[in-house]
């Protein structure tokens, strides 16, 4: 299915903020954000909207004309659609491969060097989010390991799964079944197409889903284990949902918020007896590990 997406390139912190205030002001049941470098060490980075394939490249643009206004006033700003193959053939191509903890996220030209005591994880896609370049996803990736060497939680959601890396890299430390979501029907895709590659397609399940606003995802609760990879601003407004979801003693690893939003993340977490038991910080993005406790 092809899919419209519009570009807008930045320094990094303002794409960072272009992305936050995107993603807080346009339709999220529509359109999915991502925030990215352009090349590693490049000071460009680059906001990526994409919409489904109901919506033109030159109408996304001006609906995110229209909701940034001055924000973009002089910035590049590209549009286009890309056709389904083109994730394929955009490929990890010339990216180093990501240590993170016991797990190593690579593209096919580095499968052979993969460590034997490492869980390689195998990430093909340029449209989904999460081939362990971006300080959310090595920092949750970095968390998940840190928490593995205390418990081994049994149920686990991913939600806002992107490449379904996580979701993934789950189900190889574990050996057992793990649930992804995503907001996006590429993601989805995306995310079905990794776990194949990684061989644990028998054990990844991923649906699509705004939120926890799926059958299959309040069925399968309570879980031990919830990751959320997403921006503040729907983090904040998930906190309530996600904390429901997840037993009491159980955990969440949450990414996707700069240093400057922790304070209001960590607060409306709190609020639902969600509290932090360890903070990282890369590239100013900051990982979250939360414990359930009694409210
Ligand atoms: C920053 S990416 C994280 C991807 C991956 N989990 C990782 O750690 O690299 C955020 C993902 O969440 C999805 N997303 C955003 N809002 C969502 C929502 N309300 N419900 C489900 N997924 C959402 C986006 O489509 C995107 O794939």
């Amino acid at each position: 299915m092809p899919t419209s997406v519009t570009r807008i390139f930045a320094a990094q912190k303002q794409a960072e903020d272009l992305a936050q205030v995107a993603s807080e002001i346009l339709p999220l049941d529509e359109v999915s954000v991502a925030v990215s470098e352009t090349k590693p060490d490049d000071p460009l980075w680059r906001v990526d909207i994409y919409a489904g394939p109901n919506i033109t490249p030159a109408n996304l643009e001006r609906e995110v004309r229209a909701a940034l206004g001055q924000k973009i006033a002089g910035l590049d700003v590209q549009s286009e659609v890309i056709e389904d193959a083109d994730w394929v053939a955009a490929s990890l191509a010339g990216l180093d491969p990501v240590p993170a903890g016991r797990f190593l996220v690579h593209g096919a030209h580095d499968a052979g060097r993969v460590p034997k005591n490492a869980h390689g994880i195998q990430v093909e896609a340029a449209l989904a989010f999460g081939t362990g370049h971006h300080g959310t996803t090595k920092g949750c990736l970095m968390a998940f390991d840190g928490l593995l060497k205390q418990t081994r939680p049994r149920k686990i959601l991913d939600l806002g799964t992107g490449t379904g890396v996580l979701a993934i890299a789950a189900a190889k430390a574990l050996g057992h079944g793990v649930l992804g979501s995503d907001i996006d029907r590429t993601s989805v895709t995306i995310a079905r197409a990794n776990a194949a590659l990684n061989r644990v397609a028998d054990r990844v399940r991923i649906v699509h889903a705004n939120g926890l606003g799926h059958p299959y995802i309040r069925g399968n609760s309570p879980y031990d284990l919830v990751f959320a990879n997403i921006l503040a601003g729907p983090l904040v407004r998930l906190a309530p949902g996600i904390a429901r979801s997840v037993r009491l003693g159980g955990h969440v690893i949450l990414s996707g918020l700069l240093t400057h939003q922790e304070r209001q993340v960590r607060a409306a977490y709190r609020t639902q007896g969600l509290l932090p038991v360890k903070k990282r910080v890369l590239d100013n993005w900051v990982t979250l590990t939360l414990r359930r406790g009694p409210v």
